[in-house]
């Protein structure tokens, strides 16, 4: 393995670790991260935030929760570009921890907004009932047993307390065939293969709703959303959010892909070279007219019964 490799997974490690470390051979128990965290993956995050920020039309969150929340938790919270970041600007009463395994958070933060180092997948070390909100986006691939995790999220919520969840598919789409027999369908083939080896799905876009209602969230609501991929749509919010995912897919395509393929579908690194040179390309090809998916549910712990008189 390469020393300079800027695309090999990184196993709960602070930013620089060097790579020997890294225990081999890779398996879904000793990786625990699917993607890399180095400056070009915090570049990558900021911009994701950017997308998702288009798409809801400038909104941070879609759940109807209070004005005044006082404790919220962002589980994987990457660089905190702008969700925990502006979230702990905006609502000054709040006091936000955002949780991660990789230490790429900013230093210069809005003095309610905390940092701290943690693997979601183990039991969550807060306080019972403790949250207004609880707040995760982007974790597809990232959690072994989405059960437990809305377990753990629903027993650190107050009564009432609220869970919203923005997941992205990985498997491109079109409405006019125009993807159909391309690259981008052995993509979504491939993708969705690599998070099952590895033991981390990325199915969960499609599983949110009823797991979380599974859990026992009640009032539950889910908003779906098409990512166009390229600038193909008439529509001009369409477009420009067509522009920056293509943007996001070529700047993340190495990092998505690498470590899975290699290390999990045995894949030779010639061979996902050329594979990301094929997707390259189509998302260059005006020919597709492709999507994907991209779905924001949240609910709540319902409150608390009042006690009978
Ligand atoms: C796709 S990024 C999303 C980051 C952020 N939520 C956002 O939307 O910008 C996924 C993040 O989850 C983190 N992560 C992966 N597995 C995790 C785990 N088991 N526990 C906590 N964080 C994890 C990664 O380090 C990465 O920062």
């Amino acid at each position: 393995m390469r020393m300079d490799d800027d695309t090999m997974p990184i196993i709960m490690a602070p930013i620089g670790m060097p790579w020997v470390q890294q225990l081999e051979p890779f398996t879904a128990t000793n990786i625990l991260s699917r993607g890399p965290n180095d400056e070009r993956a915090m570049d990558h995050l900021d911009l994701g935030h950017h997308l998702y920020s288009l798409m809801l039309q400038g909104e941070l969150y879609l759940v109807p929760i209070s004005k005044n929340p006082q404790n919220v938790l962002d589980v994987g919270t990457g660089t905190a570009s702008g969700q925990c970041h502006d979230f702990a600007s905006l609502h000054p009463s709040a006091k936000v921890i955002g949780t991660d395994l990789s230490p790429i958070q900013p230093s210069l933060v809005p003095p309610n907004l905390q940092f701290e180092i943690d693997d979601c997948c183990d039991e969550w070390v807060y306080a019972a009932n403790s949250f207004d909100f609880i707040h995760v986006r982007g974790l597809y691939g990232c959690v072994a047993d989405w059960d437990k995790f809305y377990k753990e999220s629903m027993r650190h919520l107050k009564p009432g307390g609220y869970m919203e969840q923005v997941e992205i598919s990985v498997v491109p789409k079109s409405e006019d065939g125009s993807v159909d027999g391309t690259i981008f369908e052995k993509w979504g083939v491939v993708s969705l293969q690599a998070g099952d080896a590895f033991g981390k799905t990325l199915r969960i876009v499609d599983e949110a709703k009823d797991r979380m209602i599974a859990a026992g969230f009640v009032d539950v609501v889910e908003r779906r959303f098409k990512l166009p991929i390229g600038p193909w749509p008439k529509d001009r919010h369409l477009k420009e959010l067509g522009l920056y995912n293509r943007l996001y897919w070529e700047e993340g395509i190495q990092g998505w892909t690498m470590m899975l393929l290699t290390s999990i579908l045995k894949w030779k690194r010639e061979e996902v070279e050329l594979y990301l040179m094929e997707v390259r390309q189509g998302l260059r090809n005006p020919k597709y007219h492709a999507y994907h998916d991209c779905t924001v549910v949240y609910g709540r712990k319902a409150p608390e019964i009042p006690e009978e008189e």
